[in-house]
């Protein structure tokens, strides 16, 4: 048995694609199982930047297979479109990219409906406007179209129809108005023509793998806290982010994942709205964002940056199962003195190591502060060879959370990793 599940422990943009990319070299297998074109996962090849939103990262490596599970919601143009640009560097898309049949599809008037709700609600949940949450909101309404519709284009009429109906009231509201059914299968028409050779069930390719023993894994999209029922609610995506979540988004049973790995900055960012109890609103804050490229990959928002909080990293160990860390973006801290880490919350009932999820914005984060360090680390290879201080944060994380670091990122590129464990044990 060979699934891994590799999951943001915080509120998404962890490094997840880098340690993908990694881990690939050695799957078979690689599965999205949540999310959309919200996520943005930043490659580095040599000196090449690609950033991947819908196509799971370990499209980079030639000898994977990709699947997107049923899990996702998939907007046809911009998967049309993130194809040839993976095509047009040399990167081969047809025969190794398979998509659920089963997966939503989002339509133009989700998008539109994001934009229009995020420009005039009161309470903003700063949403990436990709159409994410209107498109899961129609699929729980039990009124989505899925990929394998669009097999029969007069179903989709009929579809849309419906779906055109239930939005009309919101849509009057706002004083706007979506296009005809036709007109949106003029549109939509061309482009499944072109996705239909790659729609299939992904579920069933996938369990073939696994019975096979395929090296499989399942990559995670945005973070644990981002999580519609584990995150900072209701500043959340609309998914199921966390580990659990790569069962019924990739059609695989639990017995078969073998190790769930956590992905986690050693300090923190979040993107849009929500409580972020240890962000740093001061010089220290603007210089992990310059550092660190603190910028969103499908948006270009800055990321709000701050410390890293333990307590968010032990409830994330706890609703993912994570069995091992990869800790990235260590070199970021370098300069910084003291590095600060919260180990615990003063709340309104007292102090507690735990996270208090539910009254985050009532709480105090309880700080310890670490010597810092002025040494590059990008060049190190080994935990032993890291500066002392630098070790020691590596260390007390570990410590605190109880998991071990199977990984430690140094820098961008693939080399730039201190290698711990091979997560595929
Ligand atoms: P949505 O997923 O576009 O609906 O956005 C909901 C919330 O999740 C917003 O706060 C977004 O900024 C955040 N979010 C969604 N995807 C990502 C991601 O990949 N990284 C970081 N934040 C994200």
């Amino acid at each position: 048995m060979s699934a891994v599940v590799i999951v943001g422990a915080q509120w998404g943009d962890e490094g997840k694609g880098k340690i993908v990319d990694l881990a690939t070299e050695h799957a078979d297998v690689v599965v999205r199982y949540a999310g959309g074109p919200n996520a943005g996962h930043t490659l580095v090849v040599g000196n090449d930047k690609l950033v991947v939103r819908l196509v799971p990262s370990g499209i980079l490596q030639p000898h994977s297979v990709c699947l997107m599970g049923q899990g996702m919601v998939v907007d046809p143009a911009v998967l049309l479109t993130e194809i040839e640009a993976l095509e047009q560097r040399g990167i081969k898309v047809q025969g190794r990219l398979f998509v659920s049949e089963l997966a939503h599809v989002i339509m133009p008037y989700h998008v539109l409906i994001d934009g229009l709700r995020e420009s005039g609600a009161a309470q903003k949940i700063g949403t990436t406007k990709k159409g994410i949450g209107p498109c899961y909101e129609d699929k729980v309404a039990r009124r989505g179209i899925r990929l394998g519709d669009f097999r029969d284009l007069d179903r989709v009429r009929t579809l849309l129809a419906a779906a055109i109906d239930a939005w009309a009231p919101a849509m009057k509201a706002w004083s706007a108005t979506l296009p005809s059914p036709d007109a949106l299968l003029d549109d939509l028409a061309p482009l499944a023509k072109r996705l239909l050779p790659l729609i299939t069930d992904t579920g069933a390719l996938l369990d073939e793998a696994v019975r096979a023993n395929k090296r499989v894994l399942l990559e995670g999209a945005q973070g644990t806290l981002l999580d519609i029922d584990h995150g900072t609610y209701p500043f959340v995506t609309s998914s199921s982010a966390v580990a659990g979540g790569a069962c019924t988004g990739a059609g695989i049973g639990p017995s078969r994942v073998r190790r769930v790995i956590g992905i986690t900055k050693a300090y923190a960012t979040r993107v849009g709205e929500g409580p972020f109890p240890t962000e740093l609103l001061d010089e220290a804050g603007t210089r992990l964002r310059d550092r660190g490229g603190e910028f969103g990959s499908v948006t270009g928002r800055p990321r709000r940056t701050g410390w890293i909080d333990l307590p968010a990293l032990r409830y994330a160990a706890r609703v993912n199962g994570v069995d091992g860390w990869a800790l990235t973006k260590l070199d970021v801290l370098t300069g910084l003195d003291p590095v600060r880490v919260c180990v615990a919350y003063d709340t309104p009932s007292g102090r507690t190591a735990d996270l208090p999820l539910t009254e985050l914005d009532r709480c105090t984060p309880v700080f310890e502060s670490l010597p810092g360090w002025t040494e590059p680390l990008e060049d190190v290879r080994t935990i032993d060879a890291l500066p002392k201080n630098a070790a020691a944060l590596v260390r007390l994380i570990e410590d605190k959370t109880g998991i071990g670091a199977d990984i430690v990122s140094v820098g961008p590129r693939r080399d730039q990793t201190i290698v711990v464990r091979d997560i595929f044990r």
